[in-house]
């Protein structure tokens, strides 16, 4: 799609607090807003992101008209192009920290917006905390004023290096909060604490989830995390770079399972924690051995030194999302692997096309 035909669909918000949006914005809102005043209508903040972008998607095809407010920090109108012209979705290009008005009615409010990656958030540390601690408090007092659901994008970052395995959401964490991943961490565990105070103190409704690592396709080639990172190695025959000795543990889910545990939580009367994960746990390094299978890759694995605070292992205790949600991971690892693979391959080929593309590309910190 043109620059041009995207912009017929994107809202341009300039981020001055006071100033009134142009007519043209308040038009388009407006328009929105009376197109679908039958329906129920979602905010989803972070919505051109990888996450976000499923969440529209899913949120249409529940019925709701969709607004996705995102400033295109680390996300990207790829991601929902395919959206763009629905006269139920609605692009609203805006800094979710500053201030955020959007006229007639909300049922719902998801806070995806911020920087997520580490390469993301190690490059972007002040927009990580305040996104995390601004953009909460924007996006829970928007729910309040619209009386309509909050529900916060936390992570199981906000367990730190654990000194207990798995993570059940009781434990509260071993966190530096001054070393270098403590932006991302810390800003997720204010959001947190904003979030039960708007519930406690003003009655908001709010839902909390802890999403452990997901994956799937739209997560960006060289975003940093180890999936993508791997993939990308392989498929273009690099040494495929594993931090430390690969000993580390994660735990991966499927994005399709993550969506239909958002959509249950939101949809459920649970206001405290809750993760949502896939349990199944493996090393980095086995990982690293799958990808390459995966991919038929002649690729190496070399390994680097650990970043600092790298958690050492990481899996979700899914006890409560099984009991009150009746959510459990349904894709196993081969099937989303080749779904994402699909994706990536794309991807690749792009890379060879435009090689600037691959020269933006970084190897894996997390
Ligand atoms: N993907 C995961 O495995 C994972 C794990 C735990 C938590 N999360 C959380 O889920 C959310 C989405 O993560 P993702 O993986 O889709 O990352 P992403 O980077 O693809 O998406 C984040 C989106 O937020 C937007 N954004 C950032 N700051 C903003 C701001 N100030 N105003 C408006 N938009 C802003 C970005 O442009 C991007 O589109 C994040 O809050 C992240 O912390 C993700």
């Amino acid at each position: 799609m043109s620059q041009e035909s995207r912009n017929e669909y994107t809202m341009e918000i300039t981020p001055q607090p006071a100033a009134p949006a142009s007519l043209r914005q308040r038009s388009a809102l407006r328009d929105h807003l009376i197109r679908n005043q039958s329906m129920k209508r979602v905010l989803i903040t972070g919505g051109a992101g990888f996450l976000g972008s499923h969440l529209c998607e899913r949120f249409l095809s529940e019925g709701y008209a969709v607004i996705c407010m995102d400033n295109l920090i680390t996300g990207s109108l790829d991601n929902i192009e395919h959206l763009f012209g629905r006269e139920d979705f609605l692009f609203m290009n805006q800094d979710v920290t500053e201030f955020i008005h959007v006229p007639g009615r909300l049922d719902a409010i998801l806070h995806f917006a911020s920087p997520a990656s580490p390469i993301d958030y190690l490059e972007l540390p002040i927009q990580t905390l305040k996104v995390g601690s601004l953009g909460t408090h924007k996006a829970l007092g928007l729910a309040k004023a619209k009386n309509a659901r909050f529900l916060l994008a936390s992570t199981s970052e906000c367990y730190g290096d654990p000194l207990v395995h798995p993570q059940p959401e009781s434990y509260w964490g071993n966190v530096n909060p001054v070393g270098p991943r403590g932006v991302y961490d810390e800003a997720k565990r204010f959001a947190e604490a904003m979030t039960m105070a708007y519930h406690r103190f003003h009655d908001v409704q709010t839902r909390i989830i802890r999403i452990f690592n997901t994956y799937g396709p739209r997560m960006r080639l060289n975003d940093g995390r180890a999936l993508p990172a791997f993939m990308g190695q392989a498929m273009r025959g690099e040494p495929i770079t594993v931090f430390g000795d690969g000993s580390q543990t994660r735990s991966f889910c499927y994005v399709d399972d993550l969506v239909e545990g958002i959509w249950r939580l939101l949809n459920s009367d649970e206001p405290e924690p809750t993760n949502i994960g896939n349990p199944a746990e493996m090393t980095i390094l086995d990982f690293a051995k799958k990808v390459v299978e995966l991919t038929g890759s002649a690729s190496e694995i070399i390994f680097k030194d650990l970043p600092m605070d790298d958690p050492k292992v990481r899996q979700p205790d899914i006890t409560k999302a099984k009991s009150i949600l009746g959510w459990g991971p349904t894709v196993d690892l081969d099937t989303g692997l080749r779904r994402t693979l699909d994706y990536f391959r794309g991807k690749v080929a792009d890379e060879r096309d435009q090689p600037a593309a691959k020269a933006a590309s970084a190897v894996p910190k997390g």
